[in-house]
């Protein structure tokens, strides 16, 4: 299927990462571990922590307002906002609904979308949608995510990965340029146990034996989730770019989910992208699941690395599991 939308752009990014910063030596002291494993296995050198008052809608109205004043939009003029995260404020009223309330967005229709470090491509592509078939003219979309309150500080395999951290996107009708002019999107929940929090949910709520068994932490078989990611973000770029008669070659600028300097290597190979193509900013912030390529989209921005015309291409997989790419003429 063909999907050129010719009428909705993104008219502004904005992002906020708590200050507190931990490096890979703070991690040295806490866990079995060593910076020198996590820069090769990884390319993390720090990432972020919320300080304990922030939640969640905290980091994603920064974000937000940040990207409302890059665009110099009024709050009154969003009407829709998209809040892509793992870890919501509550498990209800959605952190969208918080947000909302935070920033003064007192038009927009919110709601929470849930397809883990995928989540943000696939909010900006159903908040696209929306525009479309819609009387809306702006939406925002918001990866926001709170990592270090999921991950087991005990657990070596996956505390040194995640960070904390919000991206924001705005996107408008009636714009010249920053189309989406593709996308390709897939699920598979056959995979559904290889990253998941075991308890908290209806399957196994919260009780005593679920906490004494550390449930509510962040399990993943890092080998199974390695070979996913890097197979189907090649194959669903692809996609994604036949759908519109380009090719690798047409990429100006990859933006994929910030998870491993590795997987992210083996991509730009198997795509035959030179390392300067991929956008890359892991180092600083590690893992940030939804929130990473809206801050990589801004920071890209800001450094200058997208130009007028540029194919620009945003790819992610997660949990779920889940995955896709999302195809833009800048
Ligand atoms: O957004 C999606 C989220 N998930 C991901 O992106 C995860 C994708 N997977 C990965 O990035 C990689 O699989 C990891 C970084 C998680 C692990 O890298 P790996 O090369 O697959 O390492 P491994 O799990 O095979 O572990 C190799 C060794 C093991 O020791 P032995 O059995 O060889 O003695 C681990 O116990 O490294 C050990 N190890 C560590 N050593 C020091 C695992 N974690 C650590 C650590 N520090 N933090």
């Amino acid at each position: 299927m063909k999907n050129s939308h010719n009428e909705i752009g993104i008219v502004g990014t904005g992002f906020y990462v708590p200050e507190k910063i931990m490096t890979n030596y703070d991690l040295e002291k806490i866990v079995d571990t060593t910076d020198e494993w996590i820069r090769t296995r990884t390319g993390i050198e720090e990432r972020r922590i919320a300080n304990v008052e922030e939640a969640t809608s905290d980091l994603a109205t920064k974000a937000g307002l940040k990207a409302l004043q890059n665009t110099n939009i009024p709050p009154e003029e969003i009407d829709l906002l998209i809040i892509a995260t793992h870890f919501p404020d509550y498990h209800f009223p959605s952190t969208s609904c918080i947000t909302q309330n935070k920033l003064g967005l007192t038009n927009a229709v919110c709601f929470d979308l849930s397809a883990a470090c995928s989540g943000s491509i696939y909010s900006l592509f159903v908040a696209e949608s929306m525009l479309k078939n819609s009387n809306y003219n702006t939406a925002m979309i918001i990866g926001s995510e709170i990592f270090s309150r999921t991950v087991d500080w005990e657990d070596r395999d996956t505390c040194v990965l995640f960070g904390d951290g919000a991206g924001a996107i705005i996107i408008k009708k009636d714009q010249i340029g920053k189309k989406i002019i593709s996308f390709n999107f897939g699920s598979d929940g056959s995979g559904a146990d290889l990253l998941k929090i075991p308890a908290g949910g209806s399957k196994l709520p919260t009780s005593i034996k679920t906490l004494e068994q550390k449930q509510h932490f962040i399990k993943m078989e890092g080998k199974k989730v390695y070979k996913f990611a890097k197979k189907m973000m090649v194959d669903s770029v692809i996609q994604a770019l036949d759908e519109v008669d380009l090719t690798r070659k047409d990429i100006d600028l990859l933006i994929p989910h910030q998870a491993n300097i590795r997987i992210l290597k083996a991509v730009a190979k198997k795509l035959h992208l030179p390392i300067e193509k991929i956008m890359i900013n892991l180092e600083k912030y590690g893992n940030t699941s939804a929130a990473s390529i809206p801050i990589a989209l801004d920071e890209a921005i800001s450094q200058g690395k997208i130009n007028k015309g540029d194919i620009v291409v945003l790819t992610a997989f997660g949990a779920g599991l889940t995955w896709g790419a999302i195809v833009i003429r800048w």
